[in-house]
């Protein structure tokens, strides 16, 4: 079982975008040997990196299995590479699966009896579970049993098999969807956040070390700056810089080459693409700037509800370029701005983007808003 293919249905039949956060074909092939696999390689996210540490040290001394771990966030922050990590660090097998690929109960106890010692059970999308698997997954996390349906009809009996103990690494951008009593059974709930631009470039200059591409410093800090708070954007970035660099100049990646490749691509200084300002662009000139509707707005750019709060909004969100209240979605004066408008006066001003490492604002919440 192998990690499924985009969470969207509406992306597997449009040409995937740069800056889409999305795993597309194509990153699914050039992403394994990007992964850092240590957690020492791992840049940023400090915070997590920290309590993984201590908890990894903890297990390994008393020679356990680690916790229960649950890593929620947008996607391409980092999820399935620090699952892998903690399989790597604690020397343990670890096997990829995800929430609607586990169609039945014995699919999971398949899963589960064949993991190695104090093994990982990595489920992606945990979210997606159905009902029926995840009560079968309750007793599993909390006392390493399952109870087995043997035979049918009349002699139908129930056996209790017991587990080696294991790590479920459960991986969510929905946090907001997990179910109460499964959200209860993770001893270590983290949360990945949108990288800073230094933090950015450092990950693009190690990729373009893994992929052989001489790049200078500012030109790997231009193509962080535009990459969305996203690692895995940072990296698609620079692959397709590196194909222009390749064609239109000698193969390096300088900054006036990057600059000249990010234009082509359309992804502008801030890292919105063609969609991004469509969005805002809609929002401003058809709603006065809101507030508006999700599903109205969505009509409007012709995208699906559910892509736009999952992949496009959060990013505006954290960036100040719109808000979202309970009567709709409202553009911030940055977004005016930001397409060269002057924002009419007592429209909100945008909030101050959060510094990389600084405190979280309250989330958003998760439930449907109008
Ligand atoms: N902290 C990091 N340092 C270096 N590279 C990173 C880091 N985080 C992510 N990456 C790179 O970004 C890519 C995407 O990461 P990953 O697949 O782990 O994201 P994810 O959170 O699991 O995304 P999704 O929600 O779509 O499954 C990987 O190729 C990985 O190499
Ligand atoms: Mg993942």
């Amino acid at each position: 079982m192998t990690e499924a293919k985009s969470r969207r249905p509406a992306a597997a039949t449009q040409p995937p975008r740069v800056g889409d956060p999305e795993r597309f074909a194509e990153d699914l092939q050039e992403e394994p040997r990007l992964r850092p696999t240590a957690l020492d390689e791992f840049v940023g996210q400090a915070a997590v990196k920290e309590q993984l540490r201590i908890f990894l040290q903890a297990a390994r001394q008393r020679g356990e299995a680690l916790d229960h771990v649950l890593f929620h966030g947008p996607p391409g922050l980092g999820k399935t590479t620090l699952a892998s990590i903690l399989a790597q660090e604690l020397g343990v097998d670890i096997t990829h699966t995800s929430g609607p690929v586990i169609e039945k109960a014995g699919d999971l106890a398949g899963l589960l009896t064949n993991l190695g010692p104090r093994g990982i059970l990595f489920v992606d999308e945990v979210h997606r579970m159905t009902p029926v698997v995840e009560e079968y997954l309750y007793p599993a996390l909390e006392d390493f049993t399952l109870d087995v349906l043997i035979d049918r009809g009349p002699s139908a009996r129930s056996v209790k098999i017991n587990l080696d103990r294991f790590t479920l690494v459960g991986a969510t951008t929905r946090s907001g969807l997990l179910s109460a009593p499964l959200r209860a059974r993770f001893g270590v709930t983290l949360r990945l956040d949108y990288y800073g631009a230094g933090e950015l470039a450092t990950i693009v200059r190690r990729s373009a070390g893994i992929l052989g591409v001489e790049t200078g410093d500012d030109a790997a800090v231009e193509i962080a700056g535009r990459s969305r708070g996203t690692p895995r954007i940072a990296n698609r970035l620079l692959r397709r810089v590196r194909d222009f660099a390749q064609i239109r100049a000698d193969g390096r990646v300088t900054l006036p080459v990057a600059r000249e490749a990010l234009t082509m691509l359309e992804v502008d200084e801030r890292g919105l693409d063609e969609m991004d300002r469509r969005l805002l662009g809609a929002l401003i000139t058809k709603y006065q700037g809101g507030p508006v509707g999700l599903n109205t707005l969505a009509v409007v750019v012709g995208e699906e509800a559910g892509t736009l709060e999952e992949v496009y909004e959060p990013f505006l969100i954290q960036e100040g370029f719109i808000k979202r209240t309970t009567r709709g979605r409202e553009a911030t004066s940055l977004a005016y701005t930001h397409l060269g408008l002057e924002p009419p006066r007592g429209v909100a001003d945008a909030a101050r983007p959060r510094e990389a490492g600084a405190p979280r604002r309250p989330e958003q919440p998760e439930l449907p808003l109008p």
